[in-house]
């Protein structure tokens, strides 16, 4: 039985977007045999709709081409036909602001762990509402973190839907009372949060975050941030931090499509920044609607 959350039932008509049909939420289906349910074998995108549209659209169909091919998979549709689908799939739902979930699976085969020569791949689109309300107060106060060891593969490039570690590690840090989990290496440094970037502030003011590799996933959002602190004339530092700079640095925040900007005001119960949002992310994250606002569906 799909369980739709413990407390919010979905609106109604709710719409998935699946294999080239839109059917009610609630009757979307995939094939028993789908090698992303029995292999993870998939790859997805979160993409965010704010007013209405899609944000940061080409980027975000990059990096699932880039994923895609990463796994040996081509897009499964024209791009163009993508958005066309992503912007079909918000218009049905009435979705102002929220977002699109976009997965695509290798398809349906007898189950082989190797890959089957002739399989065509499941496309998935679903949409869902968010409460800004709670987003916004969530910015205001600030959030906690708590740090685990990154238990993760070693292609953490790749947006797999691979997220077991991911999901573990989330609901350890709610269970603490955390919002987010940052994954630690073995040598001490913060990868990423469990599904978002992260980052502090230097002492003069700079944002550091860690350098893309196969350990963290390309953020669209990170990226948009670095682009856009770079057209204001600001400087950001791709680098390694460890938990104790995160600790002592002037301040630290997470990216991602779906948050945006989000100041941490606690790692691990100890207080950063004296328990309180600071300057640099609230500028990041006004610089961020700005940008990404203007350049809708870009
Ligand atoms: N997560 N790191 C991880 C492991 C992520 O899963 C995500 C996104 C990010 C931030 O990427 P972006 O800025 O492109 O959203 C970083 C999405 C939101 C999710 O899984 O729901």
């Amino acid at each position: 039985m799909f369980v739709h959350g413990a407390r919010r039932r979905p609106p109604p008509g709710r719409v998935a977007y699946v294999d080239g049909r839109y059917v009610r939420h609630g009757e979307a289906m995939v094939h028993v045999e789908d090698r992303g349910l029995q292999f993870a074998d998939s790859v997805y995108e979160v993409i965010t709709v704010s007013r209405g549209r899609l944000r940061d659209v080409a980027p975000h169909l990059a990096r699932l081409e880039r994923s895609l091919g990463e796994i040996g998979m081509r897009m499964p549709i024209r791009p163009s036909s993508l958005t066309a689908v992503l912007t079909e799939t918000a218009r049905r739902n009435r979705l102002k602001e929220g977002f699109v979930y976009l997965q695509v699976t290798r398809g349906a085969a007898s189950r082989d762990h190797a890959v089957p020569p002739c399989i065509a791949p499941t496309l998935i689109v679903t949409a869902k509402h968010s409460d800004m309300q709670a987003v916004e107060a969530r910015r205001a106060s600030g959030i906690a973190v708590v740090t685990t060891r990154d238990t993760r593969w070693a292609r953490c490039d790749i947006k797999s839907t691979g997220l077991l570690p991911n999901v573990m590690a989330k609901t350890d840090a709610r269970k603490k009372g955390a919002f987010e989990a940052w994954f630690v290496d073995a040598k001490g440094f913060v990868t990423e949060g469990s599904s978002t970037n992260a980052w502090i502030v230097a002492s003069d003011g700079t944002p550091i975050t860690r350098s893309l590799s196969d350990n963290i996933l390309p953020g669209v959002t990170r990226g948009v941030l670095i682009r856009t602190m770079a057209a204001a004339g600001l400087g950001v530092t791709e680098r390694a931090f460890s938990v104790g700079e995160a600790l002592s640095a002037r301040e630290a925040f997470i990216s991602s499509a779906t948050g945006g900007v989000m100041p941490v005001v606690r790692i691990d119960g100890k207080a950063v920044a004296g328990g309180a949002p600071g300057p640099v992310a609230k500028r990041m994250h006004g610089l961020y609607r700005e940008l990404s606002l203007k350049d809708s569906n870009a």
